[in-house]
């Protein structure tokens, strides 16, 4: 199975008892999307909060123990305040509806990243879902909401400086496993298959310490036309894929 896949090619083969646990998802080509037609930005956007709602869904019913998806990271705050508003409005809605279908869902929601430059009632709404959901055990949804990778490390770094300071540890004393608890990704397996749609072949500060045994999946489809069959081909590819972890 190739690394990289073009459109064409005969349909995969998914094992269904044998799923990842753990799927993470770069929702690229939103833009894109909407320019082949003639659309502003925000139109791809709100095409792609679909396809999120679509595949969510879909990875709950078959029994997909976390997906992780980035949503908005720490540089997106570059973009015209007009699409940054339009996404932030289109989480709001999906956040709005998510608490609505809690209870008949059971899906638990968390958040990966700095939420305080957010509205108010943003954070307000973010923290809601975590709190309904947090005692959820079937499917983990993590939205990445103003993250980054070396964000994320930057801060956990800084934690654990503080805690040695404080006579709580000491350098000597950290692990791999010790510094996973400092990170937004706490008590959560890392990803198994990370998904990057819209042909482009990077990570763009998308989960660097948790990526490190992951297996990746590039496509050429845009976020917006990713599908079910999509999400089957990047699982039928995992599923190809030998995982060593550094061993024979
Ligand atoms: C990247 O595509 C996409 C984003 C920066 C925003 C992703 C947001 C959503 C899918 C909607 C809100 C999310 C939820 C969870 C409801 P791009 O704009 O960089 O696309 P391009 O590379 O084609 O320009």
């Amino acid at each position: 199975m190739p690394i990289f896949r073009t459109n064409a090619g005969k349909e995969p083969q998914v094992d269904m008892a044998n799923l990842p646990r753990h799927i993470a998802i770069i929702m690229d080509g939103n833009g894109r999307w909407a320019k082949k037609r003639g659309l502003p930005r925000t139109a791809g956007h709100a095409a792609g909060a679909e396809t999120f709602r679509t595949i969510a869904t879909y990875c709950k019913e078959i029994g997909l123990d976390y997906l992780t998806v980035y949503a908005f990271s720490t540089e997106n705050w570059k973009r015209p305040a007009e699409e940054v508003g339009a996404i932030m409005g289109l989480l709001k809605k999906y956040l709005l509806e998510a608490i609505g279908k809690m209870e008949r869902d059971k899906v638990k929601m968390e958040f990966f990243g700095d939420l305080s430059p957010l509205t108010p009632e943003l954070r307000e709404l973010c923290e809601r879902t975590r709190e309904i959901s947090k005692g959820y055990d079937g499917c983990q949804v993590n939205i990445c909401l103003n993250y980054g990778g070396r964000d994320e490390l930057i801060r956990a770094a800084r934690a654990f400086a503080q805690d040695c300071v404080d006579g709580k540890c000491n350098p000597q004393s950290l692990e791999p496993d010790r510094f996973g608890d400092y990170l937004f990704s706490a008590g959560i397996p890392d990803p198994d298959l990370v998904i990057r749609p819209s042909g482009e072949l990077r990570l763009s500060n998308f989960l660097l310490w948790q990526s490190a045994y992951a297996e990746f999946y590039f496509t050429d489809v845009l976020w917006p036309d990713f599908s079910k069959q999509e999400l089957h081909r990047a699982i039928a590819a995992y599923q190809s894929r030998s995982r060593r972890f550094g061993g024979v």
